[in-house]
């Protein structure tokens, strides 16, 4: 009733789970943030969610969980001593085709009129859903989020952008997600030696960008080649995904080849 609920949506590769650990600590933080017990710990969520992957037909799946504070009589003030109620389903996980990768995507740039608790994983997403359905008007595929002057994140992402070579996002904070991908891209950039700050991005750097990158669960790393209309980047690259999206892509793959064939994962 009050979209008094945490969530997670977890990547499934080959039947495997995709930076569980992360994801599951990620749960826990937004649990406690609004004062739910989780319900479960790390290897109960772990046989939990493996039985979900066994009994559904794909090799790559998403995964989605919530915790609801469980039943209680409609009251505002956080009822106490209930039993969380748990739902775990999971789709098929269709990450984008070489061919959508080869296009990009298309943003608008819209006020982020959302709360000052993004950090926290709530199922209270229509703030969420109403700016993307805004992008979705004008044709455009994801809505990013800007406020007092700086980028945020976007409506179910989060955005990195390149300039002059050098990979720029925002630090964490109350005002975005801190997404997994998001921490596997920045490794990856690390790994890599690829030149990157995590830093306070203003608006007029992301609309003057060379490279516009969203990173999710369900779009890994994605370039956006159109933004506000105008075609993203300079030159012969304007409009197309650029060169450091090229590497940090093609190293994403690789990594996720990698862990997902280690026995240590789940
Ligand atoms: N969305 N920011 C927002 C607002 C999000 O909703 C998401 C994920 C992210 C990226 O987080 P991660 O890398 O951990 O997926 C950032 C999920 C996929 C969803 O709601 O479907």
């Amino acid at each position: 009733m009050f979209g008094d609920a945490i969530y997670e949506v977890i990547p499934v590769y080959s039947r495997r789970a995709f930076r569980l650990p992360e994801h599951l600590a990620r749960l826990e933080a937004s649990l406690q943030a609004i004062r739910i017990d989780n319900p479960h710990d790390s290897a109960q969520w772990s046989s939990l969610i493996g039985k979900i992957i066994e009994r559904n037909p794909w090799e790559d799946q998403s995964v989605y969980l919530q915790v609801t504070r469980g039943v209680a009589p409609r009251e505002h003030q956080f009822p106490e001593g209930l039993t969380p109620t748990v739902f775990v389903m999971a789709n098929s996980l269709v990450t984008p085709s070489k061919a959508q990768i080869d296009r990009g995507g298309s943003a608008i740039v819209l006020a982020d009129f959302r709360w000052l608790h993004c950090e926290v994983k709530s199922v209270s997403l229509l703030g969420n859903c109403w700016l993307r359905t805004l992008a979705a008007d004008r044709g455009c595929t994801e809505a990013i989020l800007v406020r007092d002057g700086f980028l945020t994140e976007a409506s179910s992402s989060n955005v990195f952008i390149v300039k002059d070579g050098v990979v720029v996002t925002p630090p964490k904070s109350n005002l975005m997600l801190p997404g997994i991908t998001y921490d596997v891209v920045l490794e990856i950039l690390r790994a890599n030696a690829m030149a990157h700050e995590v830093r306070p991005v203003s608006e007029a750097e992301l609309r003057a960008a060379d490279e516009v990158w969203i990173t999710s669960s369900s779009k890994e790393v994605f370039p956006i080649t159109t933004l506000d209309t105008r075609p993203v980047g300079h030159g012969e690259n304007a409009g197309k995904p650029g060169p450091v999206f090229a590497r940090a892509y093609a190293h994403y793959q690789v990594f996720k080849a990698t862990v997902m064939r280690s026995p240590a994962h789940v």
